[in-house]
C-alpha cells in the first residue's frame, strides 16, 4: 500500500488521496501509488475513481528536486494518459494550488469540480520548462487557443471562479474537496454521465503561431520556455493526432529541460526559498512587531513608511519640521495611491491608513512605543550617529534600532548608543515599497533575536531577506561598484555607454549600468568618485572624469531631464546625450588612450566576469554567507535576469577555470583591477563551484 496515496472505498467510488506534504508533488512515490490506485479500482469493479489532495493543496506540480536527474518509472505523461484511459469515471476535485503537473493530472481526470478558493495554473516556462505531461494538448482543446496561450505563456496562476467560465473547471463549490468531490461524482453516476477523455475532443482551429511566437519571445526579455511553450501549443492545433502533439510536446519539453535557462531558473526558485532559512536562528523567537517608527521621511524613508503600512502595520513618521513632514505624508499618500490605481489596495484601506494609522511627528518622544524603528535620514556619518543617540534616549527597552544605511560602518552607528546589540542594518532598495529586496545587515553586537526580528520584518513586508555582513556597500552596491567600475574602463578603452547599456539588456538585465546611473541620480556617483579619490586612489587605480563633468553641467539624470541619454518628460525612457561622447574622448586624450573596437560579447564577458570576482571576495569574506545570497541580491535588487539564475549560477554554469584564466589574462593589462578572489581561485584548484558552498 503507498504511503502517499491512500486509497478508500466509498460504495462504487475509489478514493484517490495525496498525502505528500506539504504541497503534493508528484514525484516517484505519488507517481507509484496514483498508478497502483486506479489499477486497483479497476481491478475491484469500482465504477467511479475520485482525485484529491489531503493537507493544504491538490498536487502543486511534478517534483521539482527530480528535475535534472535520471526519471523514474512511471512518467507523468504516461499516468496521465492511463489516468484518462481508465473505463472507470475519473473525477478531481481540486483545493490550494493545483499547479503544473497537478493540473495536468486534473485535466486528465474526465471532470473537474474546485473549491473556490483554488488557483490553477500552468507555470512551468517560469522554471525554464513547458507543461510535459499534455498540458500543451489538453489546455487548448478544453479551454480554447487564446486561454491556453495567456495561461502557459504567462504561468498565471488563475482562480477557480475564472476557471470555471474558461471551461478548465466544470463545477465550483464550497466545502471538503473529499466530500465535495464524493457528492460530484455520485451525482455524476445516478445521472449516467459517461467518461470524457480531453483527447478525444477535436483540435482547435489553428492561429498566427509564427506571430504569436515573435511576440511571447519579445515579452520573455532573453527567456526562451515561453515561447517555446507556443510551438507546442501550435502542435496541439497542427499535429496530425492527439499522440502526434504530445510526442513534440515532449521533444520542446527535453529540450528545454536540458537548457542552462532551466538551471538558472531552478536555482533561483529554491535559492529565494532558502535564501532567509539561517540555520543559527533556528528555535529564536523575533521580538515583537506591533508598532514601527521611521526616521527621515525622503525617498527613502517614505517608501519604507508605505511598504509596513500597506502590510498593516502602523507607522510613526519623524521628521526635522512640520514642512518636512507633510512633504513625507504627501510622498507617501502618492505612493498609497498608486496602489489603488494597481488595484493592490482598496479605497477604503488607503483612507483608513492615512487617517489611522500613520501618524507623523518631529519629536523623537513619539517613537517610545514603537517596536522598531527604521532610521532613512542623510548619508552622514554625524548626523546618523545624532540620531541613534536620540534613539537611545527615547526608546524603550528592547526596541530594534535599525539603519537604512548604504553604505556606513553600522558597528560606528551602533556604538552611538547603550545598547548595541539592538542595533542592525535593514538596507531597503528605492522604491522602498516596491522593490523586493531587503538586506539585512549584521553587525558584530547584533542580537540573535534582533536578527530574527529582521527577517520576521522583511516576511511580513514580503521581501525577498538577505543576510549580509557590514562593509562598504555590504553585498549589493560593494559588488555593483566593482561591475560599474569595470563598465567606465571600458568606455575609456573605445565601448560607448550606449553600446554597454545594449548589450546588458541583451543580455536580459532589466536596464544597462548607464540608464541606471542616471535613474538613481549621477551626483550619487560622483559623492563616492570625490570620496574615494580624496581617501587616496590604490596604486594604479584607473580613474575616469566625463562623468564628473556631466555633473559639474548640472546633469544628473533622469531628475534634471540629462545624463546619459535626454529625457523629455511624459516619455519612457531617454535618447542619448550627445553632450556625452565629446565629454569621453576629451578624457581618453588626456589619458593617452587609443580606442579600440569592444564585440558585445566581450562586453558581458567582462561586466559578469569583474562581478563574479568581486562577489566570490564578499563570498569569501563572510560579507554573504552563500553563494546563493548574492545570487538573490542581483536578482532582486538589481535587475539581473532571472533565468541565469544569479551571477554565481551564471558563473558554475560558464565554468570557473575559464573564468580565472580570463581575469589572469587581463590583469596584464590592468593588474590593479583584475585581481583573483581567492576564493575563486582556491574553488578551481579544487575542482569546485560555487553550488558546492550552497549545498555545504
Ligand atoms: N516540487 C518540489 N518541492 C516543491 C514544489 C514542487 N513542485 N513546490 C513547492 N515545493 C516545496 C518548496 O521548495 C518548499 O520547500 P521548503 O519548505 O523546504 O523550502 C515547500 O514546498 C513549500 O513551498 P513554498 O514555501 O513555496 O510554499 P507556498 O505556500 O508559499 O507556495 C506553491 C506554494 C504556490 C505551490 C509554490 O511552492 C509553488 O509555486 N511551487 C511550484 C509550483 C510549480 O511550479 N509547479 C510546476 C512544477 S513543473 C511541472 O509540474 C512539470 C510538468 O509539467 C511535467
Ligand atoms: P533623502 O534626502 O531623500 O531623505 C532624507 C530625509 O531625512 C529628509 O527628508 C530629511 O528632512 C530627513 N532628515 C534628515 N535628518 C533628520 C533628522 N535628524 N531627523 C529626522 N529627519 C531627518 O534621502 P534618501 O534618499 O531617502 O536616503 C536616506 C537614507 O537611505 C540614506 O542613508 C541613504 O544612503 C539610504 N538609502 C538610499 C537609497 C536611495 O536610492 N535613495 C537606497 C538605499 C538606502
Amino acid at each position: 500500500m503507498s504511503q502517499v496515496i491512500g486509497y478508500e472505498r466509498v460504495g462504487d467510488i475509489a478514493v484517490l488521496a495525496a498525502q505528500n506534504p506539504p504541497v503534493n508533488a508528484l514525484g516517484m512515490d505519488v507517481r507509484r501509488g496514483l498508478l497502483a490506485g486506479i489499477e486497483r479500482a479497476e481491478a475491484e469493479g469500482a465504477r467511479a475513481v475520485l482525485i484529491y489532495g489531503q493537507g493544504r493543496t491538490y498536487f502543486a506540480g511534478a517534483d521539482i528536486r527530480e528535475f535534472g536527474k535520471p526519471p523514474q518509472d512511471p512518467f507523468l505523461p504516461a499516468l496521465c494518459d492511463r489516468i484518462e484511459a481508465s473505463p472507470l469515471l475519473v473525477v478531481s476535485s481540486l483545493h490550494g494550488t493545483a499547479l503544473g503537473g497537478g493540473l495536468e493530472v486534473a485535466l486528465s481526470s474526465h471532470y473537474r469540480i474546485a473549491v473556490p478558493s483554488a488557483k490553477l495554473g500552468l507555470p512551468e516556462v517560469n522554471l525554464g520548462i513547458l507543461p510535459g505531461a499534455g498540458g500543451t494538448q489538453r489546455l487548448p482543446r478544453v479551454a480554447g487557443v487564446q486561454a491556453a496561450l495567456d495561461m502557459i505563456t504567462t504561468g498565471r496562476h488563475i482562480p477557480a471562479p475564472e476557471a470555471l467560465e474558461m471551461g478548465v473547471l466544470d463545477r465550483v463549490q464550497d466545502g471538503d474537496p473529499r466530500q465535495i468531490g464524493l457528492d460530484y461524482v455520485a451525482e455524476l453516476l445516478a445521472a449516467g454521465a459517461s467518461r470524457r477523455p480531453v483527447c478525444d475532443m477535436p483540435a482547435p482551429a489553428p492561429i498566427d503561431f509564427d506571430a504569436a511566437y515573435e511576440a511571447v519571445l519579445k515579452k520573455g526579455r532573453g527567456q526562451l520556455s515561453p515561447a517555446v511553450a507556443v510551438r507546442a501549443i501550435q502542435a496541439a492545433c497542427e499535429a496530425e493526432s492527439f499522440a502526434a502533439g504530445q510526442a513534440r510536446e515532449r521533444e520542446l519539453f527535453m529540450d528545454l529541460m536540458a537548457s542552462d535557462q532551466r538551471k538558472g531558473l531552478i536555482h533561483a526558485f529554491f535559492s529565494e526559498r532558502a535564501v532567509s532559512k539561517l540555520p543559527e536562528l533556528a528555535g529564536i523567537e523575533p521580538r515583537a512587531l506591533q508598532q514601527i517608527g521611521v526616521i527621515g521621511g525622503g525617498t527613502m524613508g517614505a517608501g519604507i513608511a508605505t511598504s509596513a503600512l500597506l502590510a498593516g502595520l502602523p507607522v510613526t513618521l519623524v521628521e526635522m519640521s512640520q514642512d518636512a513632514a507633510h512633504t513625507a505624508r504627501d510622498r507617501i499618500a502618492a505612493n498609497l495611491s498608486g496602489a489603488v490605481k494597481r488595484g493592490k489596495l482598496s479605497q477604503n484601506a488607503h483612507d483608513d491608513i492615512l487617517g489611522n494609522r500613520l501618524a507623523l511627528a518631529t519629536d523623537y518622544d513619539a517613537l517610545r512605543s514603537a517596536d522598531l524603528v527604521i532610521e532613512a535620514v542623510f548619508e552622514d556619518m554625524e548626523v546618523k550617529k545624532q540620531v541613534f543617540t536620540h534613539l537611545d534616549a527615547v526608546c524603550k527597552d528592547g526596541a530594534v534600532l535599525a539603519t537604512n544605511t548604504s553604505y556606513l560602518d553600522i558597528n560606528e552607528i551602533a556604538q552611538a548608543t547603550g545598547r548595541p546589540g539592538d542595533v542592525i542594518g535593514l538596507h531597503f532598495f528605492s522604491p522602498a515599497h516596491v522593490m523586493k529586496l531587503l538586506e539585512i545587515v549584521v553587525a558584530d553586537d547584533s542580537a540573535p533575536d534582533v536578527v530574527a526580528t529582521g527577517f520576521a520584518l522583511g516576511k511580513r513586508l514580503r521581501k525577498v531577506s538577505v543576510r549580509a555582513g557590514v562593509c562598504d556597500g555590504f553585498i549589493g552596491n560593494r559588488i555593483l561598484s566593482a561591475y560599474r567600475a569595470c563598465a567606465d574602463h571600458m568606455v575609456l578603452d573605445g565601448a560607448s555607454p550606449y553600446q554597454i547599456d545594449k548589450a546588458l539588456t541583451d543580455f536580459g538585465f532589466a536596464m544597462g549600468p548607464f540608464a541606471v546611473s542616471d535613474l538613481a541620480g549621477l551626483d550619487i556617483g560622483w559623492a563616492t568618485r570625490k570620496r574615494k579619490r580624496a581617501a587616496g586612489l590604490p596604486e594604479g587605480a584607473r580613474d575616469s572624469t566625463y562623468a564628473d563633468r556631466l555633473c559639474e553641467a548640472g546633469h544628473f539624470g533622469q531628475k534634471t531631464g540629462k545624463g546619459y541619454y535626454s529625457y523629455t518628460s511624459g516619455q519612457r525612457g531617454g535618447v542619448p546625450n550627445p553632450e556625452v561622447i565629446p565629454l569621453i574622448e576629451a578624457d581618453r586624450v588626456a589619458q593617452g588612450i587609443t580606442p579600440r573596437v569592444f564585440s558585445e560579447d566581450e562586453i558581458v564577458r567582462r561586466y559578469m566576469v569583474a562581478m563574479v570576482n568581486e562577489a566570490a571576495r564578499v563570498v569569501g569574506e563572510g560579507i554573504a554567507r552563500r553563494p546563493l545570497d548574492v545570487d538573490m541580491v542581483l536578482l532582486y535588487g538589481y535587475g539581473f535576469p532571472r533565468f541565469w539564475g544569479g551571477p554565481l549560477k551564471w558563473a558554475d554554469i560558464q565554468g570557473l577555470p575559464d573564468i580565472l584564466s580570463d581575469i589572469r589574462e587581463w590583469s596584464k593589462e590592468d593588474a590593479c583591477f583584475w585581481q583573483p578572489a581567492p576564493l575563486l581561485e582556491e574553488l578551481v584548484a579544487e575542482g569546485r563551484d560555487f553550488e558546492s558552498l550552497n549545498t555545504a
